[in-house]
This record gives structure tokens, C-alpha cells and sequence, in this order.
């Protein structure tokens, strides 16, 4: 049986007299692809900033992998093994490229790093680490810029940075903001491409935000969760949202 890595279950956030999430209940399994779906202002980045424990939800839990994070810090979910990125990229401008994803510490001690500390003078978990981050940055068609600071790239390219330095981590949940936006349409689709191969290759679970519904329906994700004003619209297969009533009204057209 497959076993949910996030479980959110009525998650529901005020601010104020504004309801930006409403009982709002979805699941991540072990090694899934799961979009979130809504128009601007549905709570998409509520739901990231309270299951992350950025924000204090008013009601509802959030479970990952198994243990109950609700009113956790960022700082503990994040040793759960759940890493975020943000819809405004913040990378350290001040760094290069190659840097901003050496920084992330990794989620645990591997083998080659106690190998490492056993044979001081050769740093094989080092040379892995460097490895690692420019072989995810040719995934990401970005290695030209490795030493360039991080200042000088383009919105696209900050996110696409900012993909590589969250998988740098090595996280078990990845919950991805809007990671495209911005980055042109064929190498936004390659990305999508690496991100499903990435979910059963390491058994991540992901839950990407995606405002374009044409795009999350020919995206290669399993599930998606569509969000309409705080609200779960519908779940299902890319298939089973492209036959629904509701979503055609409010996406598809005719
Ligand atoms: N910190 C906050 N304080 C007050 N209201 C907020 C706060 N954060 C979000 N909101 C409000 O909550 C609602 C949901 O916002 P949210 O950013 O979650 O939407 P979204 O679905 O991510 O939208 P977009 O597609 O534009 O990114 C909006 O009405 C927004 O104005
Ligand atoms: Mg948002």
C-alpha cells in the first residue's frame, strides 16, 4: 500500500474576516506528483505557508510522513524531512549560483560523509556535493551561469535555481510554488519532465502550485487538486479534471 508523505486534512486559515483557506483536505502519497490548481487569490500560498509552518493555521492538522506537524516550526518540519520554495524566489544575491546550492545542509549524514570524517584529506562527500550541483544545474540549463552571483540572473533563472538548491537537500516532501513562472514554455515542460522523474527515482512526494490549468493537464503529474476560493474544487487525474463539469466552466470553455 502506498503511504501518504503529506496529509492535510480541514485545513482552514483566517485573516481577519477572510476566510483564505477553507477545510481544506488533500493527501501526498510516497513517490506522487500531485498539482495544486486555483485562480490568484484561492489561497494556493496560504496552504504552502501553513502546512510549512510559516503561518499558524486557525484550525485543521498536517501530518508528514506519518508524524503530526501542525503548529511545528519551519525549522522542525524541515528536519521531517518537507522542504518549500516560495513564490517570490529568495536566493543570497550576494552569492554565486553554485554557492546558493552548496548551502542547503543535507537531510542526513549518507555514508560518504562518514567516510569523510573516517579519512580526513580526502573529502569524497564534498567532491559528491559539487558534483551533484553542477550535474542539477545541466538538468536545469542553467551550468553557464554557476559562477555568475545570484544577483545577476533573470526571474526565470532564479527559479530554476532555486529548484536545484531545494532538491540539494535531499528532501522526502517537496512542496514547489509556482516553480515555473516565468521560464519559457519548452524548457518549463522539460522541468516538469525531470521533477516526475525525480518523484519515483528518490520516492519524493511533490505538490507543485501551477496556475496554468492547460499546462498542469499536460503536465505528467498524477493527481490534481483544484482550488477554487479557499475551497477544494474537485481531485483527480489529469483526465478525470479535464471531464469535469465544474472545472470546464470555470477553465476549459466549451
Ligand atoms: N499575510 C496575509 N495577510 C492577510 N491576507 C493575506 C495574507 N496572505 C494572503 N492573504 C490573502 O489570502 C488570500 C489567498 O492568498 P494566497 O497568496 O494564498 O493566494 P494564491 O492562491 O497563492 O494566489 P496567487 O495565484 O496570486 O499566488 C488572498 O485574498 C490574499 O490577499
Ligand atoms: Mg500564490
Amino acid at each position: 500500500m502506498t503511504t501518504p508523505v503529506l496529509r492535510v486534512s480541514d485545513l482552514t486559515k483566517d485573516f481577519g474576516g477572510l476566510r483564505a483557506v477553507d477545510s481544506v483536505s488533500f493527501h501526498v502519497n510516497e513517490g506522487e506528483f500531485v498539482g495544486l490548481i486555483g485562480p490568484n487569490g484561492c489561497g494556493k500560498s496560504t496552504t504552502f505557508n501553513c502546512i510549512s509552518g510559516m503561518l499558524d493555521s486557525t484550525s485543521g492538522s498536517v501530518e508528514v510522513l506519518g508524524q503530526d506537524a501542525t503548529g511545528m516550526r519551519p525549522d522542525q518540519i524541515q528536519k521531517l524531512g518537507l522542504t518549500r520554495t516560495f513564490q517570490h524566489t529568495r536566493l543570497w544575491r550576494d552569492m554565486t549560483v553554485i554557492e546558493n546550492l552548496l548551502v542547503p545542509p543535507r537531510r542526513q549524514f549518507s555514508p560518504n560523509l562518514l567516510l569523510s570524517l573516517l579519512r580526513p584529506g580526502s573529502r569524497p562527500a564534498e567532491k559528491q556535493r559539487l558534483e551533484d550541483a553542477y550535474s542539477l544545474l545541466e538538468t536545469l540549463e542553467i551550468a553557464h551561469m554557476a559562477h555568475n552571483l545570484a544577483s545577476e540572473l533573470s526571474g526565470g533563472q532564479s527559479k530554476l535555481v532555486d529548484i536545484g538548491r531545494t532538491l540539494m537537500g535531499d528532501p522526502r516532501v517537496l512542496l514547489l510554488d509556482e516553480p515555473v513562472a516565468g521560464v519559457a514554455g519548452p524548457l518549463a515542460e522539460r522541468i516538469f519532465q525531470f521533477l516526475r522523474s525525480l518523484t519515483s527515482e528518490r520516492n519524493v512526494g511533490m505538490l507543485v502550485i501551477e496556475h496554468n490549468m492547460d499546462f498542469i493537464l499536460r503536465a505528467g503529474v498524477d493527481r490534481i487538486v483544484v482550488v477554487e476560493t479557499g475551497r477544494v474544487l474537485m481531485e483527480g487525474t489529469p483526465e478525470e479534471v479535464r471531464q469535469n463539469q465544474d472545472v470546464i466552466e470555470a477553465y476549459l470553455g466549451e
